[in-house]
């Protein structure tokens, strides 16, 4: 029987033109460039700014890594967007990055796993790609939390950034050491929903809602949720963390990702880190850190490549693709 891959062939990734630095917040709020770089260590973030959505920022990173790829739009004929701030409740944000593509073939459709979302959306398309319904998805995530946060409530406004990344993933027939995505492990347990939500939706309050979190609640399952499907991915791999060679973690706190790592017994020169630049992207901070990893030659063809994320719901999961 043929072996069937989901192989990456490109990454894109985009970000809006404003940079907003930690001085910057604490001219508008109480807080403090040190308390910020110690608790999480963001050091800046990208805010969206008039005619940056979720969709326009999605379209730029699915360009850029259909160009990686070599690849044209009328190649593809799945797209699968991560994303918990879409443009409109509906039609799905998916959809009109595809529009804008001038893509007019195959399907396309939202995922909603919040910062999860990527490594849900990510396993999806190769569920997909593998049972032979598509032959090239765009895997992007995108998100623009700057119009869901509550810029009095410092506790969550300067955690989130804006952004957006992309991976072209394409069906070949491959042999087991090859390239492509190897397993993944997805979780969720929605009795920890009251932890971080959004306090508004379509059928309960009729608006859009903002952003609401207990931080030290999450920290504190973070690591634990991590760790266990990471661990449990290897083991079905039957290979250990010695045997990756980068570890992409979804970016939401450096203490969060460096607590990761050493529990997993993963080097730090190992874990790509991009939440000092891009602050907590959710859906779009793993393909941005990719991207951005790809792009200054530390992922290359060959390489063992460990994604985890943990977010609202609680949602989990980790994925693990030879490049
Ligand atoms: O991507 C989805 C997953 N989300 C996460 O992974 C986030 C997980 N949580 C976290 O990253 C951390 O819990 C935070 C970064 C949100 C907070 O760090 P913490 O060490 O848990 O701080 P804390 O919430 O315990 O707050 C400590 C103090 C409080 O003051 P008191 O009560 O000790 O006097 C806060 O009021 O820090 C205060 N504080 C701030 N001070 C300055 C909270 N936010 C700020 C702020 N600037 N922005």
């Amino acid at each position: 029987m043929s072996l069937f891959r989901s192989v990456v062939r490109g990454t894109g990734s985009a970000l809006p033109r404003a940079v907003v630095t930690n001085k910057d917040l604490e001219a508008r709020i109480d807080t403090s460039d040190e308390w910020i770089q110690q608790r999480t260590g963001i050091r800046q973030r990208y805010i969206a700014g008039d005619g940056e959505t979720t969709v326009s920022l999605g379209e730029a990173a699915a360009r850029r890594a259909l160009d990686a790829a070599g690849l044209v739009p009328e190649d593809i004929d799945l797209v699968i967007l991560a994303t918990a701030t879409p443009d409109n409740t509906f039609p799905a944000s998916s959809t009109q990055i595809q529009r804008r593509l001038g893509i007019t073939k195959g399907f396309a459709f939202d995922v909603q796993a919040v910062c999860s979302g990527f490594v849900y959306a990510l396993t999806t398309a190769d569920l997909y790609l593998k049972a032979g319904m598509a032959r090239r998805a765009l895997v992007i995530g995108a998100e623009t939390f700057s119009r869901i946060i509550d810029w009095s409530d410092r506790t969550t406004c300067v955690l989130f950034g804006d952004g957006a990344g992309a991976l072209v993933l394409e069906r070949q027939e491959g042999d087991p050491s090859g390239p492509g995505v190897l397993i993944s492990r997805l979780r969720a347990d929605g009795s920890h929903g009251d932890k971080l939500f959004v306090d508004g939706g379509p059928s309960s309050t009729g608006t859009v809602g903002h952003l609401r979190m207990e931080g030290r609640e999450v920290f504190k399952h973070a690591v634990g949720m991590i760790t266990d499907v990471v661990e449990e991915s290897l083991e079905a791999l039957s290979l250990t963390p010695g045997d990756i060679d980068w570890f992409v973690p979804h970016q939401a706190n450096r203490r969060i990702i460096e607590a990761s790592a050493k529990k997993l017994g993963i080097a730090i020169e190992k874990v790509v880190i991009t939440v000092d630049q891009h602050g907590n992207t959710s859906a779009a901070s793993i393909p941005l850190a990719i991207d951005h990893a790809v792009r200054d030659g530390r992922i290359r063809a060959g390489d063992l490549v460990l994604l985890e994320a943990m977010g609202g719901g609680f949602t989990w999961g980790a994925v693990v693709v030879r490049w």
